[in-house]
């Protein structure tokens, strides 16, 4: 959500570097766009709802230039998107200029100060700029920039990264946050303040995570943090190893089919960081012995939207292997009940971003009542990263498509590997079955390609059902949780009206809405369940559905049954997740592209869900 640059170098240019930044943060979701630079000792603001490419038309003139300036694009949360209410927001007198990510909670009471007070008037319906305001005010009565900011994050409540800039100071951009993402870039000759790397990788990979409550000052020649008692901090630089490459589409034409792609690379890369030359799992730098693991009598997976269905696919693995209890909670329910948490239960959260503002709360929760917190995440260095015991980082590499995929199958390697170590440890697993998953799990990516060898038949089936209002998607066992996943993915990027049922639930109710044409898509690729799952098929078939089934290879009773039928390789039942996923992707992306949609940056959709 919202996405933020700032800038500050030896030369005029921040334009187009900024312009370049926000372009590398559409992924995050956004509905306008701005940018503010100290032209000639005046701040000068330009802004405009919609795409990025708007904003564009509206910055052309080289005047507008500058060698500072901070950018922004906006997912709107209080007021409407539009050209008022996209940041950057300035004070009255314009010699001030911010752009905000998150919310201002006790917004409303500072605004009414604001105008009994100082008698300002305000533009925007937005939270953001009483900040803007309220830093005016601040600085006439201080005339320090720096202080102006500390001051104000002691007035505010909620969560925030504020940048700000002003044309009295205007060698420096200052940035702070609480609970939404900040990092700053050291460059040569220039310095960045940005929501995420991609946005000024093209010039640096050097990093500072800015932590929560921290206040960083950049110049074009430092970057200097301080904590709240404006103490100055040292924090190591952090080395990105990824390139620009692996953030840009390299042919492809989405990002969305770049990382479907990618899954066989990511899924290898996870396993060789946690798999010894020995083939046993090594959890090196978790801190889990095997004292603690057999102390957990529970444990909690906590997650949103594709993470939580990678939580699913976690308990199967973790109760059959490692016999434990495992309870699967989406976070935004999990925080607001009173779950029943020890120092004997072990959490684990799950995120791509590390940044998702239920999991965070979710983690914290849980960390307050003793719990352990493990972490699976794939941005390093991320807020939940940093809040937990433990990390079990997913190689995915950056993704940038909104809709989640080669996240989601490390995640599930994660989740396996977990499931692994935690029943070796408890001795609860023959050794014969613990090296039977670990080589299926290796023989995952090369397997891949055989799914990919299918992408034309798949894309035809697109073709062929992509004006469908809805859409079914069924299975049983691990399946079941499988076709919550393929389900999410079709309704988020191609907006059709998706459901996904487990199979034997079908006839308690939802049966009631198939009818001649009804589209289901029924997973079938566990071996003790298909005959289960055939007679699934055989009921909704008599009521005249079309049904396209994924199962494994050579199995005849389900490809007989179904009117497509798209193929897994054999393999173990407990990892087919990692296999029949693939195909309900690409059957998504093919559907959306059909319609015409916004693939990578469906709408009302953001990458890193940092408000609640
Ligand atoms: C769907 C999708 C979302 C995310 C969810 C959690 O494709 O990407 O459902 O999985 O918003 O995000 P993270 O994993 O960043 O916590």
């Amino acid at each position: 959500m919202c996405g933020i640059v700032g800038y500050v170098g030896n030369e005029t240019g921040a334009k187009d570097i900024i312009l370049g930044g926000l372009k590398s943060l559409e992924y995050r979701g956004y509905d306008s766009a701005g940018i503010a630079l100290i032209c000639k000792g005046k701040i000068e603001v330009r802004k405009k709802v919609g795409e990025i490419s708007n904003l564009e038309k509206i910055v052309g003139d080289p005047s507008f230039d500058s060698n500072i300036g901070i950018g922004h694009t906006r997912w709107a949360t209080h007021g409407v998107p539009s050209d008022i209410n996209a940041h950057p927001h300035c004070n009255s007198d314009e010699t001030l200029s911010i752009v905000h990510n998150g919310i201002i909670e006790n917004y409303m009471e500072i605004k009414e100060q604001l105008v009994r007070e100082h008698d300002i008037t305000f533009k925007s319906d937005t939270d953001s700029e009483v900040i803007a305001h309220l830093l005016g005010v601040y600085f006439d009565e201080c005339g320090d920039l720096q202080d102006a900011v500390a001051r104000a994050t002691k007035r505010i409540r909620g969560t925030y990264t504020i940048v700000a800039m002003s044309s009295r100071e205007p060698d420096k951009i200052i940035g702070v946050r609480k609970d939404t993402p900040l990092v700053a870039g050291l460059g040569k000759g220039c310095n960045f303040l940005a929501s995420d790397i991609p946005a000024f990788l093209k010039y640096s990979g050097q990093v500072y995570f800015i932590e929560n409550g921290e206040l960083v000052v950049v110049t074009k020649d430092d970057i200097r943090i301080f904590d709240t008692e404006r103490n100055e901090i040292h924090r190591d630089v952090f080395h990105v190893t990824w390139d620009v490459d692996a953030a840009e589409k390299g042919g492809y034409e989405h990002f969305m089919l770049k990382e479907i792609h990618e899954q066989p690379a990511g899924i290898e890369e996870t396993l060789t960081r946690r798999l010894d030359d020995d083939g046993l799992v090594n959890l090196d730098g978790i801190n889990m012995t095997k004292e603690d693991i057999s102390k957990f009598n529970k444990i909690y997976i906590v997650a949103c939207g594709t993470a939580y269905h990678a939580g699913l696919v976690g308990k199967y693995a973790i109760e059959k292997m490692a016999k434990i209890t495992v309870e699967v909670d989406v976070a935004s329910e999990f925080r607001y009940r009173d779950p029943l948490v020890d120092e004997k239960t072990l959490f684990i959260a799950i995120s791509q971003s590390g940044e998702t503002q239920d999991t965070l709360q979710a983690l914290r929760l849980a960390r307050s009542k003793g719990a352990r917190v493990l972490s699976v995440v794939n941005v390093i260095g991320s807020s939940v990263a940093r809040e937990s015991d433990d990390v079990f980082y997913t190689w995915a590499g950056p993704e940038i498509a909104v809709a989640s995929t080669k996240a989601y199958t490390t995640q599930l390697v994660c989740m396996y590997l977990i499931a692994l170590y935690m029943a070796k440890a408890k001795g609860t697993i023959e050794d014969a079955y613990y090296r039977m998953i670990i080589n299926e799990l290796k023989g995952i990516p090369e397997k891949l390609n055989m799914v990919f060898s299918q992408e034309k038949e798949i894309e035809k089936i697109a073709e062929q059902f992509h004006r469908q209002n809805e859409m079914f998607f069924i299975g049983r066992g691990v399946d079941s949780a499988v076709s919550l996943e393929g389900s999410l993915k079709l309704k988020e990027i191609s907006y059709i009206n998706s459901f996904a049922i487990a199979a034997g639930e079908l006839k308690h109710g939802t049966i009631a809405l198939v009818e001649n044409g009804t589209v289901f898509f029924a997973l079938a690729t566990q071996d003790g369940l298909a005959e289960k799952m055939g007679s699934n098929i055989e009921e909704i078939k008599a009521r005249g559905a079309y049904v396209i089934a994924v199962a494994k290879e050579g199995s005849r009773l389900i490809a007989d049954l179904a009117d497509n039928c798209i193929f897994i390789p054999k393999c173990a039942d407990e990892v087919t997740p990692l296999l029949t996923v693939v195909p309900l992707q690409m059957f998504a992306y093919y559907v959306a592209k059909f319609r015409g949609c916004n693939i990578d940056k469906p709408k009302n959709l953001a990458k890193s869900v940092t408000v609640e």
